[in-house]
């Protein structure tokens, strides 16, 4: 059945936009509204056993089928391997776009004209400068503290730097907002991963590009002027693209959660950095990184996937909670390991590792029954080594790449008619009415 069509008590189908609910405890029937596909969970409070019953909810964890927003940024066709911005698709992105167009697109809803575009890139330039306390800031980590802690804790900084910011009414300020956001996120990412490895912060240079000027911040040494190689330039500028935005993933979720409290938009972004630390989502190239290192050589892949069947490993790169076919971005990232490691004159021992893998995991039964396919993360950290991006900075790529997207998602929340701060339910299954213990009677076992 579609969700138009709608089993009627006789068992024939007829198109409606509702569904007849009957709730078995009590014999009552329902209807409840059907909207683009959706019924709303409120709808079913109505559904009680009793007056004083609360009403019935749903229960969702990982909100794995539950849409908490409308949104017009990103389209996903998880199951033919689509993605789409503003309409887009990211093929088309990816190959004619540079990415402060496709943050403007993200961001604004449309492809910017000429002006549009030249004001914009005059913007993000004119904003790449973060004010010397962050570099007091960042010296008050230790040596070895990892870039993304570091990004995640100068990003909510930048909220006591920019207190006007707060004021997320007024949308002068929600513009100045975003262009600080993205124009700053590829120097503090930069002055992280230069504090990581003890050298000296680089300024940003705004003659040139916004990746060309990021690889200068993070690798330009006693030169008076970094030359940044077109080819890495091109293949950054290709990578920001394909992470610019994802919809409601679980760092977007977490900027939009904290953004509804309404707090300036760079302490939900600091949100949004900490939802993509972990190896579930933005550190699973660091992840898969370390398993091709693990596996070390194409013999030892048997015995790795065969582990995986066992559940004692997992298949790092792989298997996404929307595609359920292959991540249309991964595709388009190994279409450029070749040209990065050919700019870097490197060889990568771990990419035949990675292609083979790759290979054996497509034609494995486990893997395609499960609908397992490599994911972006699968190839980028192997183009991230290339370039001689140290594995703990990884997610900082990510980070930079997708703040279009975090604040894209910001904007929309601040504009939505049906705006509400993100608050919700539970099941409870602690006890209840229990009785304090005096600390002389407790035994230790809880009870
Ligand atoms: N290796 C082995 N088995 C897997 C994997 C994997 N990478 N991913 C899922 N499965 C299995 C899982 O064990 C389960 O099997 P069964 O049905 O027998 O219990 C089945 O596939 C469904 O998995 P799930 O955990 O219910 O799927 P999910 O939608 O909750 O998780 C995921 C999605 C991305 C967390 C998961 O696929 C995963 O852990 N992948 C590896 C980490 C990774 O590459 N993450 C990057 C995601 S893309 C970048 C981003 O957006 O951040």
């Amino acid at each position: 059945m579609t969700d138009e069509t709608q089993a009627t008590q006789d068992g024939q189908a007829t198109q409606t936009d509702s569904l007849s609910v009957t709730d078995n405890r009590t014999g009552e029937s329902y209807d409840i509204e059907i909207t683009d596909g959706t019924v709303r969970a409120m709808d079913l409070r109505q559904i009680k056993v009793s007056e004083d019953d609360f009403g019935l909810m749903t229960y969702d964890p990982g909100y794995s089928n539950t849409a908490s927003c409308r949104s017009a940024i990103t389209y996903i066709d998880g199951e033919k391997g689509i993605l789409e911005h503003r309409g887009i698709p990211i093929e088309q992105l990816a190959e004619h776009s540079t990415f402060l167009e496709v943050s403007f697109l993200i961001l604004y809803g449309h492809l910017p004209t000429e002006d549009e575009l030249s004001q914009w890139i005059y913007e993000i330039t004119h904003h790449t400068y973060v004010h010397e306390n962050i570099k007091d800031f960042m010296s008050g980590f230790r040596h070895d503290a990892n870039p993304m802690g570091m990004l995640l804790a100068s990003v909510g900084a930048l909220s006591t730097f920019y207190p006007e910011a707060v004021d997320v009414s007024d949308s002068h300020q929600r513009h100045v907002s975003a262009v600080r956001m993205i124009a700053k996120m590829p120097t503090l990412a930069a002055f992280a991963y230069r504090r990581s490895l003890g050298l000296p912060y680089v300024y940003p240079n705004n003659d040139l590009s916004y990746t060309g000027n990021f690889l200068s911040m993070l690798f330009k040494m006693a030169e008076p002027q970094y030359e940044p190689d077109p080819r890495l330039e091109r293949a950054l500028e290709v990578l920001f693209i394909l992470h610019a935005d994802h919809e409601q993933n679980c760092s977007a979720a977490a900027v939009r959660v904290v953004g509804s409290s309404l707090p300036d938009p760079f302490s939900a972004v600091a949100a949004g950095v900490a939802g993509l630390y972990g190896p579930l989502h933005g550190g699973a190239n660091v992840a898969v990184l370390k398993m091709l290192k693990k596996i070390g050589t194409p013999d030892n892949i048997p015995d790795f996937l065969e582990g995986v069947k066992q559940g004692n490993e997992r298949l790092m790169g792989f298997g996404h909670r929307v595609y359920k076919n292959y991540d249309p971005r991964a595709r388009i990232i190994r279409s450029h390991v070749d040209e990065v490691l050919e700019a870097t004159s490197k060889e990568s021992p771990l990419l035949d590792v990675a292609i083979e893998l790759e290979k054996r995991a497509l034609d494995d039964e486990y893997f395609t029954e499960r609908k397992l396919y490599p994911n972006v993360d699968y190839w980028s950290g192997i183009i991230y080594e290339a370039m001689n991006i140290p594995p703990d900075a990884f997610t900082v790529m990510f980070a930079i790449g997708r703040t279009p997207g975090w604040m894209a998602q910001w904007l929309e929340l601040m504009n939505d008619e049906e705006f509400k701060i993100a608050r919700p339910r539970q099941i409870y299954t602690g006890p209840r009415q229990t009785d304090y213990v005096p600390m002389s009677e407790r035994n230790g076992s809880g009870s």
